[in-house]
């Protein structure tokens, strides 16, 4: 989505940040933070003339503690970089997207990401200890706790996980990193129908147990995009569905053994037809390249119609499957992909360009598919500018208007990322 704005700044501390927001919120003029900018709902893009702040140049890591793990830092530090770092202390980030080498942990906590490890180490309401946020009038808001457990009163820092720009300026964070994992595995398996797919996850819920650490779905027209778009090439042969799993673990035998038996296990059943293991990093890294560069081989198709939704499992592919019996024609493809251990489908069609009669083949269709199964229309990615006006498809009336006052109370001028996240009634 392309915006337009006349003025980018840059801050490096927090107390230009409240100097900047302090001088907006006196005139009313509106601003957007902005991160790495790679959301991809539209809400780090100026849509009229919003001044744009950008955490950029505040990439500083202030501290890490090797023993408890907790490591604090500025905004604008870049998730790979900070991965890189507490890697250094055999620690590890607690989730993991394929936008780490360009996304900010400033916009990560705005927009409450998900990602590949959710599964493992829960959201970002958990791993985050605390935050420095500057409000709408420049008033710096210290809820920087180191601490893990520290019941004494509102636990503010929630309010601006997933708040997407719209409450304040996140500018510094702290956040408990686990263990860096000694032993990590990647099986990729085929399997010839969606409810195998299902039968495999139950499988290694029980037998992978504590060292379960990703279970990702990629479709068959998925692979067919990697593989035209990226030339990539799958390890396996062609199969309806593909399944990623990963273990991570502290002792290798063990988990190797473990993986093993559940794969053994698995092929004798009939559960899976075929699969591989691997235990190297360049192919481990290979394997997850077919899983996480799915967003950029879409884009070479032209225009892509992304959809990001929570579902029942029981439901999980039959949205992909009633859209593309609904779209397919009108499109070059419609592909389903996405965090099957979280209940997190990605669905997306492309064409060559935007189209509004394939538009109207699609929303508000699945919208209401998705509320018909009292699913969420944006599982990780959030509202944005896209999606705000579909709100009321997973939330209540009496959520939104209570909503929309903690927004009034905090920012009156409504200067923090207008026309963003709530809809526009
Ligand atoms: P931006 O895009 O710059 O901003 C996102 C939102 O946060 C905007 O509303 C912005 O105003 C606000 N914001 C940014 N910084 C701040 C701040 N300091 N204070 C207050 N508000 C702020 N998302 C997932 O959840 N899971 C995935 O697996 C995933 N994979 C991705 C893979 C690719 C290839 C791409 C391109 C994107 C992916 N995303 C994923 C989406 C995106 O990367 C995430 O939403 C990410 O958290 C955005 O971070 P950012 O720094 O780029 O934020
Ligand atoms: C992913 O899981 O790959 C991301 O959320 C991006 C996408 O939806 O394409
Ligand atoms: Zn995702």
């Amino acid at each position: 989505m392309a915006g337009t704005s006349q003025v980018v700044l840059r801050p490096k501390t927090t107390d230009e940040v409240s100097a900047i927001l302090k001088y907006c919120n006196e005139r009313k003029i509106a601003v957007v933070p902005q991160g790495g900018n790679t959301g991809l709902v539209g809400g780090s893009v100026p849509v009229f003339d919003e001044v744009v702040i950008s955490t950029q140049l505040m990439n500083n890591i202030i501290s890490l503690d090797d023993l408890s793990g907790v490591l604090v830092c500025q905004a604008g530090c870049v998730l790979a970089t900070l991965e890189d770092h507490v890697s250094a202390y055999n620690l590890t980030m607690p989730y993991d997207l394929g936008a780490k080498g360009s996304c900010h942990i400033g916009g990560n906590i705005a927009t409450n990401a998900g990602g590949l490890r959710l599964l493992r180490y829960g959201s970002l309401h958990g791993s985050v200890l605390g935050l420095e946020v500057v409000l709408a009038n420049g008033e710096v808001l210290d809820c920087l706790s180191t601490l893990r457990k520290d019941n004494t009163g509102y636990d503010l820092k929630h309010l601006f996980i997933g708040s997407e720009g719209t409450l304040g300026v996140v500018t510094g964070v702290s956040i408990l990193c686990p263990q860096k994992p000694n032993s990590v595995n990647v099986a990729f398996l085929g399997c010839d129908s969606f409810s195998r797919v299902l039968d495999t996850f139950k499988q290694s819920k029980q037998q992978l147990a504590e060292i379960l650490s990703a279970f990702e779905l990629i479709d068959a027209a998925s692979m067919l995009t990697v593989k035209e778009n990226l030339n990539l090439s799958s390890p396996i042969e062609d199969y309806p569905f593909y399944v990623l799993i990963e273990t991570s673990g502290s002792d290798g035998n063990h988990d190797k053994e473990k993986l093993d038996r559940f794969l053994e296990h698995l092929m004798e059943t009939g559960i899976v037809e075929n699969g591989t293991v691997a235990t190297e990093p360049t192919k481990i890294q290979n394997i997850w390249g077919l899983r996480e560069r799915l967003a950029e081989a879409l884009m070479h198709d032209g225009y892509n119609y992304k959809y990001d939704v929570s579902l029942p499992l029981s439901k999980f592919y039959g949205l992909v499957e009633a859209m593309r019996e609904r779209a397919g024609a009108a499109t070059i493809r419609v592909i389903g992909y996405g965090h099957v251990g979280d209940g997190n489908l990605h669905l997306n069609l492309t064409t060559s360009e935007y189209r509004q009669d394939v538009m109207d083949l699609i929303e508000p269709y699945i919208y209401d598919w998705v509320s018909g199964c009292h699913g969420s229309i944006s599982a990780e990615h959030g509202l944005g500018f896209k999606k705000k006006d579909f709100i009321y498809h997973s939330k209540s009336k009496s959520a939104v208007s209570l909503m929309k006052k903690m927004k009034h109370l905090m920012d009156p001028n409504g200067i923090l990322n207008p026309y963003k996240m709530l809809p526009s009634d």
